[in-house]
């Protein structure tokens, strides 16, 4: 987890001291605080503050966000969401278990299980049967009130479109830390040796907690890749790659724009997988954070931001 939003604020105090903008950084650089003449604006996190109330929420309730695109008939990934026993006092019981079980029945693959309103990969457990499932939502609900299910996808790619107002400002895949197999060093060998250092503790951590000691152990054989994680995000080790012009990059934002039309929301980073050569939405965030790309190409982070606060400030 980030201790501050380093890269946002740089972007955003640099916009302001070449717009003439008073900036003012609170709370460990959560809140920020912009004035210029008789107006003020505040940013909040990665918000901006250009998106509606209503889209926010939506956007952090994986749920709801699934249910209104199923409502329009744009392809997204199903997310069933189940509230914890904690809730019952305020939300009518639901027979969680049951209906649970019974989604995990009706996917042989497996579910993905995550807190509903989660972000950055946090607590998003892949299972397979009734203990693992158990065990992750005992898990799950420790710390959040609600989780959202999903059947488990075979995911090819994942891209994340940010946009502002239907006009995609910056579009990249992510693509997952890799070890390709020499037939001598085991899984774990050939990460040590091939990560970047910096990036070890973040990669570590979640591939400790993703693989079991016998596949760390194992040998791959020459020239065999394999994934040291199955989730694509980027604070867990994946790495940005810019998508450049073509029908990839054009599919991606066409259904990510639908997708924020149809919550309403005006600036945020979208995420389309593919599934079986078809990109459903993952997901969207309303806070549009980019901290790993902005350590590779912090001028095309810059701009982003700054192109978002131009229709704060214009
Ligand atoms: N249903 C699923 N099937 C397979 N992988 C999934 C599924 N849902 C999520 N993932 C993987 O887990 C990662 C994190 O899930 P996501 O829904 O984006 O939650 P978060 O908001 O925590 O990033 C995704 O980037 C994807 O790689
Ligand atoms: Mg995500």
């Amino acid at each position: 987890m980030l201790n501050s939003p380093r890269i946002f604020l740089d972007a955003v105090s640099k916009y302001c001291v070449t717009h003439g903008i008073q900036i003012e950084i609170r709370a460990a650089g959560w809140l920020v605080v912009m004035r210029r003449g008789t107006k003020q604006h505040l940013a909040f996190g990665y918000d901006l503050g250009l998106n509606s109330s209503v889209a926010h929420r939506i956007a952090n309730d994986k749920a709801a966000t699934a249910e209104v695109l199923h409502a329009l008939g744009i392809p997204c990934v199903p997310h069933t969401v189940f509230f914890s026993p904690q809730m019952n006092e305020v939300m009518p019981p639901q027979a969680s278990w049951e209906a649970m079980i019974a989604i995990l029945r009706a996917n042989p693959s497996g579910v993905v299980i995550k807190p509903n309103e989660g972000t950055s990969g946090n607590s998003v457990f892949r299972v397979s049967n009734g203990p693992e499932l158990e065990l992750a939502a005992h898990r799950i609900f420790a710390s959040s009130p609600s989780l959202a299910m999903s059947p488990w996808l075979d995911i090819e790619d994942e891209v994340r479109v940010v946009l502002l107002d239907d006009r995609p400002l910056l579009v990249y895949s992510k693509s997952r830390p890799t070890i390709l197999g020499d037939g001598v060093r085991s899984v774990l060998e050939l990460a040590l040796a091939g990560m970047p250092y910096e990036m070890r503790s973040t990669v570590f951590s979640d591939m400790i907690y993703n693989l079991d000691s016998a596949t760390l152990n194992s040998i791959p054989p020459p020239g065999e890749r394999q994934l040291l994680s199955w989730r694509h995000n980027l604070d867990k080790g994946a790495q940005p790659v810019l998508l450049g012009e073509g029908k990839v990059r054009d599919d991606c934002v066409e259904l990510a724009a639908q997708a924020a039309n149809a919550i309403g929301i005006r600036f945020s980073s979208i995420d389309v997988v593919n599934v079986n050569g078809a990109w459903k939405i993952l997901e969207i965030n309303s806070g549009v954070m980019m901290e790993a790309l902005g350590r590779l190409h912090p001028e095309l982070v810059y701009a982003a931001y700054s192109a978002a606060l131009d229709k704060v400030f214009d």
